[in-house]
């Protein structure tokens, strides 16, 4: 049998792309799966539309990227630990996601990817950002550049994660964690900027207001939407982004409609 066509459609030369011609509820041949693969690091984050997945399928995917990563402090869909659901309605406070950042970047070990699909969305509204940290770094002076290299960061999520309404969880816990505030992605062996303003808190061995200023800076700069995409969803749509490289932010622009989904996320290794 013949495998169809797959078509990548960049949504700009910087960050973005739709990919076609491939159903994902079945297994990638390995050249397909090479296809995949090459895209994602090119692009950074990948987008897939009318795909109908079960969770299981949902999960096979993840896992030809890696192991699947369990969330620490958020409760998972019962019976499966890897799955997280993303769900706002009209008794939702907030939006998991709201605010650029790159998820639970407070591992040791942040997840390399993430793989959300969504099932159920709002009749307008409700769109990801995407940012490339790679784009980021690049448009800074070489001043701001070589002044960052020899930092790190603190990265938490008990200020995130411990709010009311993220769930009591049996044996949740907490991470905090200290990144390089430029990390070279371990695939590509390109930079990119890796603070985010969920997650990191402050700069290593900086007064608290040199911390607060510089981070600021970096959170500001961060937002230039030259280095930006923006994915507008449909039922069954399937976003795939890299949080080594991309950061993203979920609007919250549909109260009281319902966004409904799944997450996946797979395990990373220890930036450098
Ligand atoms: C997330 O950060 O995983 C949520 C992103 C979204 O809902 O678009």
């Amino acid at each position: 049998m013949t495998e169809p066509e797959l078509s990548i459609s960049p949504l700009n030369p910087v960050i973005g792309a739709e990919l076609t011609g491939l159903d994902l509820s079945v297994p990638l041949s390995p050249e397909t799966f090479k296809s995949v693969h090459a895209a994602w690091l090119e692009h950074l984050v990948l987008f897939f539309r009318d795909q109908v997945l079960t969770l299981e399928q949902h999960k096979a995917f993840g896992r030809l990227f890696g192991e699947l990563h369990v969330h620490p402090s958020v409760p998972s869909l019962e019976g499966h630990p890897e799955v997280l659901l993303i769900r706002t309605d009209e008794n939702s406070k907030r939006a998991a996601g709201y605010g650029w950042h790159t998820d639970v970047s407070c591992e040791a070990e942040p997840p390399s990817g993430s793989i959300l699909r969504l099932e159920q969305v709002p009749v307008s509204g409700g769109d990801t950002l995407f940012a490339s940290m790679y784009a980021a770094y690049e448009a800074l002076s070489d001043h701001w550049q070589g002044f960052l290299s020899s930092l790190s960061a603190v990265h938490e999520n008990e200020h995130v994660h411990g709010r009311p309404g993220y769930g009591a969880m049996e044996g949740r816990e907490f991470r905090k964690n200290e990144h390089p505030v430029i990390r070279t992605h371990p695939e590509t062996g390109r930079k990119a900027l890796y603070v985010n303003s969920g997650f990191t808190t402050r700069i290593r061995g900086m007064r608290p207001a040199e911390s607060r200023a510089t981070l600021a800076f970096l959170y500001h700069h961060i937002q230039h939407p030259d280095f930006h995409c923006r994915f507008s969803w449909q039922p069954n749509s399937i976003a795939f982004w890299d949080n080594r490289c991309a950061q993203h932010h979920a609007t919250f622009d549909y109260y009281p409609q319902v966004r409904h989904g799944y997450r996946v996320t797979i395990a990373g290794d220890r930036p450098f």
